[in-house]
């Protein structure tokens, strides 16, 4: 999609983190927002500094993974803003633990917020694209979806469904006008979950990288204009290290571990076991 101008997107996980950059970059554009999150005062206070910029900006309460909740975003924002061009599934939790300590209910929960709502919300919106020839989806994955984490099963199971699910979508729809997208940011600075951790000490590995969320919603737009199938985000040597995985797969726990995941995601999850605990 080249002229985004007048178009009319909804990005999920919009009430903080990369989702707010993402919804700020589309609205620079002139893309009329649609923000979904279950945290209404953020939203509106997203909103609301979304609008200044001289775009129709909506909020809607919902839960990703309620069937409900999903109609409802749909329906309020063709009603209050037009067709659905653009879908960016941005919404997503991360659960860090050693598999054999954490319990198995991280899948499901991880699974139905990061991969199930994006295969539901594709769904959903596809058909009104198809027909008008015209829109784009864009699944906000990880460096997580490219090369397995350790302590990070249920994410990287998750993030790796969703490149799967984009890269089956391409290869369908190839001859189509309808675009997709998966974006795979590395270690993002500024806000969201890597920055949470790192405020509380889990510095990143010693030579991982990292990314600005300015930079993630520069690079989703882009692969929207550009209809560009997989974009990795981060400064090097992120890229390499998947290249390599992908050409060598048993090298890439090894590499991991040699760049210090291992140890990045071990203190993650004693940070997270804290939390539990006093939960
Ligand atoms: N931060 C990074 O370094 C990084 C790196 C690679 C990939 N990513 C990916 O980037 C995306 C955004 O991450 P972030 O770091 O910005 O995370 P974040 O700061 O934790 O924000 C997550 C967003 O998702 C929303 N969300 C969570 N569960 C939801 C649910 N059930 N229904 C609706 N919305 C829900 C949250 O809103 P509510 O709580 O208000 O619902 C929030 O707006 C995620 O998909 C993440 O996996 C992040």
């Amino acid at each position: 999609m080249q002229h985004l101008a007048g178009s009319v997107a909804i990005v999920t996980g919009a009430s903080r983190g990369i989702g707010v950059n993402i919804a700020r970059a589309l609205a620079e554009r002139g893309v009329h927002l649609s923000l979904a999150a279950r945290s209404l005062d953020e939203l509106e206070q997203v909103r609301a500094g979304i609008e200044a910029m001289g775009v129709r900006a909506i909020a809607i309460r919902c839960d990703v993974t309620s069937a409900e909740d999903r109609a409802e975003l749909i329906r309020r924002t063709e009603d209050e803003l037009g067709p659905v061009d653009i879908l960016v599934n941005n919404a997503g939790i991360e659960r860090i633990g050693s598999f054999d300590r954490s319990p198995v209910s991280d899948f499901a929960d991880t699974l139905a917020i990061n991969l199930e709502a994006p295969i539901h919300l594709t769904h959903a919106v596809l058909p009104g694209m198809l027909d008008r020839q015209r829109g784009h989806v864009v699944n906000i994955a990880s460096g997580a979806g490219k090369a397995g984490v350790p302590y990070g099963t249920s994410y990287s199971t998750s993030k790796f469904g969703l490149v799967g699910f984009t890269h089956a979508l391409k290869a369908e729809y190839l001859h189509s006008p309808v675009g997709f997208s998966v974006v795979c940011p590395g270690f993002v600075t500024e806000v969201g979950m890597y920055h949470r951790w790192a405020e509380q000490g889990a510095k990143g590995p010693r030579i991982g990288g990292t990314c600005s969320p300015d930079k993630v919603a520069k690079v989703t737009v882009r692969c929207i204009e550009r209809n560009t199938l997989e974009a990795t985000v981060n400064t090097p040597p992120l890229r390499p290290l998947i290249v390599l995985g992908a050409i060598a797969p048993s090298l890439s726990p090894r590499i991991l571990h040699w760049m210090g995941y291992a140890k990045t995601f071990a203190k993650v999850a004693d940070i997270e076991a804290d939390r539990r605990n006093s939960d």
